[in-house]
């Protein structure tokens, strides 16, 4: 089995051509390496759907903030490609921000309210740096499906609404957050928490999941929220830039549960590292 690795638009078509031609599924799963087993679960899913997998990896200048941590994200191409190739991924796509962004780019995607909310109140221009970068991997690749992670749930529901409402004729398939046994989201910042931070990390998923199952017993969803950032901070996390129980489509914020789907979603920080996980509110009973 053929593994490649390939650096601009003209080598990523080149490679995929003959599969369209061919008429084979091809599935696209988009990352900024540093691969973890929630990265392996996407994999996993374009495998089973698709006849091919192309895995992207690209840590995207244009979604952080000033302030971000792009410079001390971790970067490891070579161990990556290495995953890939025994997982019996077909293509990695690599390209030097230089080919994503070449001189003169200036069009960018922005996906409205739900892209406004939550991380985007909190992360001024993230969304428009995925959304214009996830639409340009879409076009490019032109996969029949595109998979993201759970974890990221408002980044999943606006890659949805930008490829809906920009007609892009693909999937998106969102794959079920990996945990660790003690409930924390697998995610790159992760190995930035020292052990301290990361014996109180799992305090986000445990406090998550109380709320989520208080606010649906018909409860105030705000004062609920409110007593989870708390509970956060109780028990040593050092910021928190929101919990929120919301619809999980439009993103806007619940009173009380009415309609589902809806989610319990927060991002807080331990030490410079900011975490974020999510959870669904589970169905009345
Ligand atoms: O979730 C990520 O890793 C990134 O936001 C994505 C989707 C690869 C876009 O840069």
């Amino acid at each position: 089995m053929s593994f490649d690795t390939v650096r601009t638009v003209d080598a990523l078509r080149a490679s995929i051509a003959p599969w369209h031609e061919a008429g084979q599924a091809v599935g696209l799963v988009p990352t900024m390496g540093a691969l973890h087993d929630g990265h392996l679960a996407l994999v996993g899913a374009s495998r089973i759907s698709c006849v091919r997998t192309v895995v992207t990896i690209f840590v995207n200048p244009a979604q952080f903030g000033p302030s971000e941590d792009l410079v001390r994200y971790p970067r490891r191409e070579a161990e990556d490609a290495e995953i890939l190739r025994s997982l019996g991924v077909d293509l990695l796509y690599a390209p030097p921000v230089s080919e994503v962004y070449r001189p003169g780019f200036a069009t960018r995607i922005t996906v409205g309210s739900l892209a406004d909310r939550l991380e985007g109140a909190h992360r001024p221009d993230h969304f428009t740096g995925v959304a214009t970068v996830v639409a340009k991997l879409l076009l490019q690749a032109r996969p029949q499906r595109a998979f993201f992670g759970e974890k990221d749930f408002q980044q999943l529901q606006v890659v949805r609404r930008m490829a809906a409402d920009l007609d892009i004729p693909v999937d998106v398939v969102g794959v079920e957050t990996v945990r660790e046994p003690d409930g924390l989201a697998l995610s790159s910042r992760n190995e930035f928490l020292s052990p301290a931070e990361r014996a109180v990390a799992p305090a986000l998923n445990r406090t998550l999941c109380a709320v989520a199952n208080a606010v649906s017993d018909g409860v105030d969803c705000q004062a609920e929220a409110a007593r989870g950032a708390e509970a956060l901070i109780a028990s040593g996390f050092d910021k928190i830039d929101y919990l929120a129980v919301v619809d999980a489509q439009s993103f806007e914020p619940i009173g009380k549960i009415a309609r589902r789907p809806a989610r319990a979603l927060a991002a807080g920080f331990l030490g410079k590292t900011r975490l974020i996980d999510n959870v669904a509110i589970p169905p009345a009973a």
